[in-house]
């Protein structure tokens, strides 16, 4: 019976029926597969579990993300309804330190329609907890449910989106895929060739080798929450590790209580993401009629909304977290920390300018 096997042995089953799969395809088995996906069961999230986010860090991080939404709002002439979604939040912690920053913009919340995007029943309930008192609604579809202005959040959203990944040959390309060899999982190359001309122009002339990535599921997100925003008006941030220009890079990645392994280990247990391709939301969003601002490093846009006075403010009122309040501020911001690894990405409807991002 299916429910005697693990999510491993229901993947090898596929394989060994099926032949290989794309890696874009391995990924969303092996993170929302119903039963048991990596984020469909437990909560990932802490220094117990596989990785910490920056708004378990510090309260700073969603204090500033709020003060970031409450400043938009306010250029926007304050509209008198709004939907807030999130997607991924979480434990819900960057909502709940953004709201209690927004909550002192009179009329901020009244306006509020939140709205919450999430897979994990566990991480579920840890939201209904935090952010209860707000009346949240749980979408079952990436959409906005109102056609008022939408504000989009996204904190190490999209790199848990899949990807597909494409390795040059001696003049084609070939799909990368996971198949089985001697009954063990194994990455390999699809047959069929790629010609060079379907490629985006940045990555044509790669050396043999190389490999491109590309996320159908965050274009596909971009495109239609992107549609709203130029139609509603609105913004969306998304914060997360990545690089800017069309290139090519193998980013792939899995993590397991803190520490990288193999991807194709465990399916369900481990954490699997890649680098965001921040050009390639950048394209989509434009094509779509928004105003996308130059893409800024965690440091730069937390510096921008004054993080370091934030946190002196903050080690002032409590001088026995000092240590602790510095060491957080190090770890969000210092370029050998998150600070420059993370970038944020904000594209709107135009007529507004977003803090914290290059001129
Ligand atoms: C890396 S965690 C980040 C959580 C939170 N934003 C933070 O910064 O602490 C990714 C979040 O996205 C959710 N998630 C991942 N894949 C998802 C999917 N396909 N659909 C909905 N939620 C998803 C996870 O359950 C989790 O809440």
């Amino acid at each position: 019976m299916a429910d005697d096997h693990s999510l491993g042995e229901l993947i090898d089953m596929q394989l060994s029926q099926n032949g290989p799969m794309s890696i874009a395809t391995y990924m969303s088995l092996a993170l929302t597969h119903p039963r048991s996906g990596y984020y469909t069961g437990k909560d990932p999230l802490g220094a117990g579990g596989d990785f910490v986010t920056a708004p378990e860090i510090s309260q700073i991080f969603g204090e500033l993300v709020g003060f970031f939404l409450v400043n938009l709002w306010q250029q926007m002439d304050e509209p008198p309804s709004f939907t807030l979604l999130e997607l991924g939040p979480g434990r819900g912690t960057l909502m709940q330190d953004a709201l209690r920053v927004a909550v002192k913009a009179e009329g901020f919340l009244d306006a509020c329609h939140l709205q919450l995007f999430e897979t994990n029943p566990a991480l579920k309930a840890q939201q209904a907890e935090r952010l209860g008192q707000y009346n949240p609604y749980w979408a079952s579809e990436i959409d906005a449910v109102s056609d008022d202005p939408l504000f989009v959040v996204a904190n190490e959203f999209f790199d848990a989106m899949p990807i597909r990944q494409f390795v040059k040959g001696e003049d084609a390309w070939h799909e990368r895929q996971v198949g089985l060899r001697n009954g063990k999982r194994v990455f390999g190359l699809s047959p069929i060739p790629i010609p060079e001309a379907s490629m985006p122009e940045e990555v044509r002339g790669a050396a043999p080798g190389e490999i491109y990535e590309v996320s159908l599921a965050s274009a596909d997100i971009i495109h239609q929450l992107g549609t709203r925003i130029r139609n509603q008006r609105g913004a969306l941030l998304a914060i997360d590790y990545g690089y800017g220009d069309i290139q090519t890079g193998e980013t792939l990645q899995a993590v397991r209580n803190h520490a990288y392994v193999d991807p194709l280990e465990a399916p369900g247990e481990i954490d699997l993401s890649a680098h965001v391709s921040f050009g390639a939301l950048r394209i989509v969003a434009e094509e779509v009629g928004l105003t996308v601002e130059k893409l800024s490093t965690q440091r730069d846009f937390l510096g921008g909304l004054g993080i370091v006075e934030r946190a002196t403010a903050l080690a002032r009122a409590n001088p026995e977290r000092m240590d602790e309040i510095g060491a957080a501020l190090k770890r969000l911001t210092a370029p050998e920390e998150m600070g420059t690894l993370f970038k944020v990405f904000c594209a709107h409807s135009g007529d507004i300018a977003a803090l914290g991002f290059p001129a």
